[in-house]
């Protein structure tokens, strides 16, 4: 039996007091201190709803969250219960050094801590930006207080000379331009004024609204929430029926390890594929289920993307904007759509099931973002896994982004060491490529970098981008954004940093893809990689690797297939 564990059953303040040997006591300081910000005794013994609050001056996807909380809060009090916010670590992918998921652990400890260190009857978590609703969702469930999640919502498409544009698929089209010199440096400067152009997250398909459209088809979101833009006022009476519902949670006492089950993460996986979502989707869900002991592994990806098709018109592997998600209807003409697919008997956070959620959705209407099932964007395969002899623990490939040409490819590999050396000579004029190679980097994974970077969307050599070439088969064990396009092998694991074949691939050896076989092979004999892997040499440590926060990342954690998890963290 664990101890120091709150085992008392009490709701509420008097729910994991502060050990002072004297709980009456305890209790009483803990009311003293609160009713200085003014509480009333009797707002006090209501059912107290803790409201998540990641607003940050760095994060511009969270910058509608104190609005958010707002509304929240009004839902929680209007159905008796008493709401209080507090903070926890926030995360943008663009202000986290060195990449926001090297802290997305970080973030989901602190979640969880402050979930069970503090009296809350229910939590209402509020994420958006990639990494957020992961680690929220992670700490919450490792927690295991009832919890619904709220999301911050999409931004709005932008303008820019006529054309629709947004980010963040469209920053690295344009930036691809300015590069081969078709945009010069004052259009690459009024793009960054016009590509986001309001709060909320990425307004494509990348990882926040696959996070999001996930969540909902997970069953921890209200219905209808996953797709309604950040600044319009359906946001905000989402988020105050969300805080409406959680103080009802709190009464049914519904918690995540009852909630959730594999129904619900074979839901989440089969809406991953059907959106066409981002390639950080897998890492994450795999995380959130290794929480709760459920299976997220590629080897369910890929089954479970066999039969399901892509249905949703969005960049990156269409060509419209989540604001056209949200007005076509949302995630509901997605379920529709894939209903035989779908365990509808899955409970969710509306007390509904599934099934229940999508006959109580408005009436089908004529749109034409998600498509139907007789002409899908793609047949099946959205996403896939692949394995063989250089990834003998998978890596992944979004079909749906990638060039059809380039599906079963043999070429030759081009190596990068690491990210300095492709940023010092991916732009020379002296790199040895050519449009049929393959390029290849290492030390971009979750232990190599560290942090896993987005990275994975290897440009073109600058000498054969100003020759037109648009795509080529890039290989790494880095992530990509899922605003990103192109043929492009993510994930490889074992990494380079363990010493995988990865490490041993050499400028000149052959590597073969084959997407239908699922196969990545590194066509170079037994004898030759023995050679090869007796001469491999680890490479010296990361500074600050021998403390802190670098020190336990580091030590535990996990491969992407694992979720890139702490080790001590998934439920075994
Ligand atoms: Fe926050 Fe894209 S940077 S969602």
């Amino acid at each position: 039996m664990p101890q120091n564990d709150d085992k008392n059953n009490q709701k509420g303040m008097k729910r994991g007091l502060t050990r002072y040997g004297d709980t009456a006591f305890s209790l009483f300081l803990r009311k003293a201190f609160i009713k200085a910000m003014g509480y009333t005794e009797d707002s006090l013994n209501k059912p107290i709803i803790g409201i998540v609050d990641t607003y940050s001056g760095y994060n511009a996807c969270h910058a509608n969250v104190p609005q958010i909380i707002e509304a929240v809060k009004r839902g929680v009090m209007l159905a008796g219960g008493l709401p209080v916010t507090f903070p926890v670590v926030s995360l943008h992918e663009s202000f986290s050094y060195p990449t926001s998921m090297f802290l997305r652990n970080l973030m989901s400890i602190d979640a969880e801590e402050m979930i069970k260190a503090q009296p809350m009857d229910s939590v209402v978590l509020i994420g958006g930006c990639d990494k957020t609703v992961p680690a929220l969702l992670m700490g919450a469930f490792s927690a295991d207080r009832p919890t619904i999640l709220e999301v911050t919502g999409p931004m709005m498409a932008g303008s820019l000379r006529g054309e629709r544009i947004g980010a963040c698929t469209d920053c690295r089209r344009l930036w691809g331009m300015h590069r081969a010199g078709e945009i010069d440096a004052a259009g690459i400067e009024a793009a960054s004024e016009r590509l986001v152009p309001s709060a909320g997250t990425c307004g494509v398909m990348g990882t926040a609204s696959t996070m999001a459209l996930m969540s909902e088809a997970m069953g921890v979101m209200l219905p209808g929430g996953a797709a309604i833009p950040a600044v319009m006022s359906d946001r905000m009476r989402h988020a105050e029926e969300t805080g409406a519902r959680a103080v009802e949670m709190a009464a049914e006492e519904i918690v995540p390890s009852q909630l959730i089950t594999q129904k619900h993460i074979d839901n989440a996986l089969t809406v991953l594929q059907a959106v066409g979502g981002s390639t950080n989707g897998i890492v994450h869900i795999a995380a959130i289920a290794g929480r709760l002991g459920l299976d997220a592994s590629l080897a369910r990806l890929d089954e479970i993307g066999r039969k399901t098709p892509v249905l949703v018109d969005l960049k990156p592997a269409g060509s419209n904007y989540m604001e056209d998600l949200y007005k076509a209807g949302g995630l509901a003409p997605i379920l529709r759509e894939i209903k035989d697919l779908l365990h509808l008997d899955a409970m969710t956070v509306s007390g509904q099931t599934l099934g229940e959620n999508i006959d109580a959705a408005e009436p089908p209407f004529e749109q034409h973002i998600v498509k139907s099932r007789r002409e899908p964007l793609a047949e099946n395969e959205g996403m896939i896994a692949l394995s063989g002899s250089l990834a003998p623990n998978g890596a992944v490939l979004k079909k749906a982004a990638a060039s059809p040409a380039l599906l079963n490819f043999e070429g030759r590999a081009v190596v990068f060491q690491d990210l300095e050396d492709l940023a010092n000579r991916i732009d020379s004029d002296d790199l040895d490529v050519n449009p049929d190679d393959v390029i290849v980097l290492k030390h971009a994974g979750p232990k190599g970098a560290p942090g896993m970077p987005e990275a994975g969307y290897i440009p073109i050599p600058l000498k054969l981008a100003r020759q037109g070439v648009k795509d080529m088969l890039r290989i790494s064990d880095a992530r990509m954004s899922g605003t990103a396009f192109g043929t492009i092998v993510l994930h490889v694991s074992p990494e380079s940093a363990m010493g995988g074949p990865l490490a041993l691939v050499e400028n000149g050896d052959i590597i073969r893809l084959d997407a239908v076989a699922r196969t990545l092979d590194l066509l170079v004999d037994d004898e030759e990689m023995e050679k090869r892997r007796a001469a491999y040499k680890p490479r010296a440590p990361h500074a600050g690797a021998e403390r802190g926060y670098m020190k336990l990342y580091l030590d535990t954690v996990t491969q992407a297939e694992d979720g890139c998890d702490f080790d001590f963290l998934i439920k075994s």
